[in-house]
């Protein structure tokens, strides 16, 4: 029995290592909870079901696209028969999420997604005194 400590030391020494990561989430405030989206204050609805927008919403955007740019449709019709301007940087940014880096980047940056829209499209609120 003389080996007594050394086991309970290699074992505290075990679970120290094994909840390692865990601990060191914990310090840099990373929790499963996500990222901290702001939410818009006055819309309760998107254009689709927060459940398809989670999943979907980049191929909601592309459809919005093709249908803007080569079939010139550019109103869509929400589930809920509310009709919206097929508008990125309008309806989606201005419109409903006031701020892209409190709303969408938050979340890319959180998942490490990027895209390329922005080299485009205007971010509303960086658009005045900035280059693009
Ligand atoms: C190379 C430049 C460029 C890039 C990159 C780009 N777009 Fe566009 N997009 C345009 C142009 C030009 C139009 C046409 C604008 C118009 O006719 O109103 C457009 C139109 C749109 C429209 C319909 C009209 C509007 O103002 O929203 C949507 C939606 C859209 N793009 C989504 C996207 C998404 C999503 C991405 C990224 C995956 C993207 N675009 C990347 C140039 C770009
Ligand atoms: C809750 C998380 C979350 C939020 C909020 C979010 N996105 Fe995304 N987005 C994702 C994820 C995850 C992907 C990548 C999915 C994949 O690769 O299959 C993605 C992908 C995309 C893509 C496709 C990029 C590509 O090149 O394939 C576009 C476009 C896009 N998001 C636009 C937006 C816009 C615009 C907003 C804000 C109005 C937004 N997203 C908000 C999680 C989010």
């Amino acid at each position: 029995m003389r080996d007594r400590g050394w086991i309970y030391s290699g074992l505290g020494l075990f679970l120290i290592l094994v909840t390692y990561p865990f601990w060191q989430n914990l310090r840099a405030g990373v929790t499963s909870k996500g990222p901290d989206l702001r939410r818009p204050a006055e819309a309760k609805q998107c254009v689709m079901p927060v459940s398809y927008m989670r999943t979907s919403h980049m191929d909601l955007l592309a459809s919005w696209r093709e249908n803007a740019v080569r079939d010139g449709v550019r109103t869509f019709q929400s589930a809920d028969g509310q009709t919206y301007n097929v508008s990125l940087s309008g309806t989606c940014i201005t419109q409903c999420h006031a701020s892209k880096e409190e709303f969408c980047d938050r979340c890319h940056n959180y998942a490490s997604v990027s895209n390329y829209c922005w080299d485009c499209h205007v971010d509303p609120r960086q658009a005045h005194g900035s280059a693009r």
